[in-house]
């Protein structure tokens, strides 16, 4: 009998992702035994039911605990691997991948060991998947300033591949003020930047990462389209936003797919892409995502193809080598 073929999925970059949250539970075990270290949970099936979140913090709270099974350079390549991967399998060219370089470090992993692991499994997504990845050092906003400004220190000193600082973790009762200094040496020394805002916090929040971290783009910003005053703004300087509708239903941003702003936020005429966030917690990715969001809001093939073309033109690579991946 005949198959109608799936819809052809237009080339894709992935600006919105974070390392530690493509952990699926089968590896996290896995990792648990190579390194011996106890995960609070009988087997995958058990973890994997753990994931159901009432907001950010109680999923952060999973997030962190479980990335402790992170130890080797083998661990951060096989992790790298495994997302590249799966995102070249679900038309990803180009990756942007966040890495908590704090949660690593503070448990005593070495920075060439973390650095070591993501080059290889970068290359190797390279090689064998046709994949770019480009790495993004993750501060933690519910950690002190002074923290993210040693550990940048450190990346520098090291020639560490970062291309990009970001700053994510908890929003609410964190500013990113104290971050001014960390994102403007990071600049100086010729790092794109990025930070999450308006995610759970308020519109105020994207303002804040524009001009006071000087970001080029913002992760999430859905609660910018609370403040029309933010909206014009952030229209008219086409600031990438960097949407990840599932995870905003799965942290109950939003109450469901179909409440989402994004439909909005396109008509407004924000420059908004389509992420995944933290795929194996939230159990979509960004395929997934794409085709669960065409399918609630009812997309047209030239809707899906723009919200492509952002995820290019949002990237920090430059314009040659994006038309190398269209
Ligand atoms: N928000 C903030 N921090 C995060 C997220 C997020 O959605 N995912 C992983 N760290
Ligand atoms: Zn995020």
């Amino acid at each position: 009998t005949a198959t109608t073929p799936p819809p052809a999925r237009p080339p894709r970059a992935e600006l919105h992702l974070h390392l530690e949250g493509t952990l699926e539970p089968e590896l996290a075990f896995a990792l648990a035994e190579r390194n011996r270290v106890a995960l609070p949970y009988r087997d995958p099936g058990e973890l994997r039911a753990a994931y159901a979140f009432g907001d950010l913090q109680s999923f952060l709270d999973l997030y962190h605990a479980t990335s402790q099974v992170l130890r080797t350079a083998d661990d951060f390549a096989d992790l790298t691997r495994a997302y590249l991967r799966r995102a070249a399998a679900g038309g990803v060219r180009h990756a942007e991948i966040m890495v908590d370089l704090q949660t690593h470090l503070e448990r005593g992993v070495a920075l060439e060991d973390v650095v070591a692991g993501l080059a290889e499994g970068v290359a190797d997504g390279e090689a064998s998947h046709g994949v770019s990845g480009l790495l993004i050092l993750a501060f933690l906003r519910h950690r002190p300033a002074a923290e993210a400004e040693a550990v940048l220190d450190a990346v520098l000193a090291a020639g560490a591949p970062f291309a990009a600082v970001g700053l994510a973790s908890t929003e609410v009762g964190f500013a990113a003020t104290p971050f001014a200094r960390a994102f403007e040496r990071a600049a100086a020394h010729g790092l794109r930047r990025t930070a999450h805002a308006a995610e759970e916090g308020p519109a105020s929040n994207a303002v804040e990462v524009l001009d006071v971290l000087g970001v080029e783009r913002v992760d999430h910003g859905i609660r910018a389209m609370e403040d029309e005053a933010v909206v014009a703004r952030l229209v008219a300087e086409r600031v990438p936003l960097t949407v990840c509708p599932w995870s905003n239903v799965r942290l109950r941003a939003v109450p469901s797919l179909a409440a989402h702003p994004l439909p909005a936020m396109m008509a407004a005429g924000l420059n908004v892409s389509i992420n995944s966030d933290d795929p194996s917690y939230f159990g979509a990715y960004v395929d997934e995502v794409d085709d669960a969001v065409t399918a609630a809001f009812a997309l047209t093939r030239d809707q899906r193809a723009d919200l492509a073309a952002a995820s290019f033109a949002g990237s920090f690579l430059p314009p040659e080598q994006i038309a190398r991946h269209l």
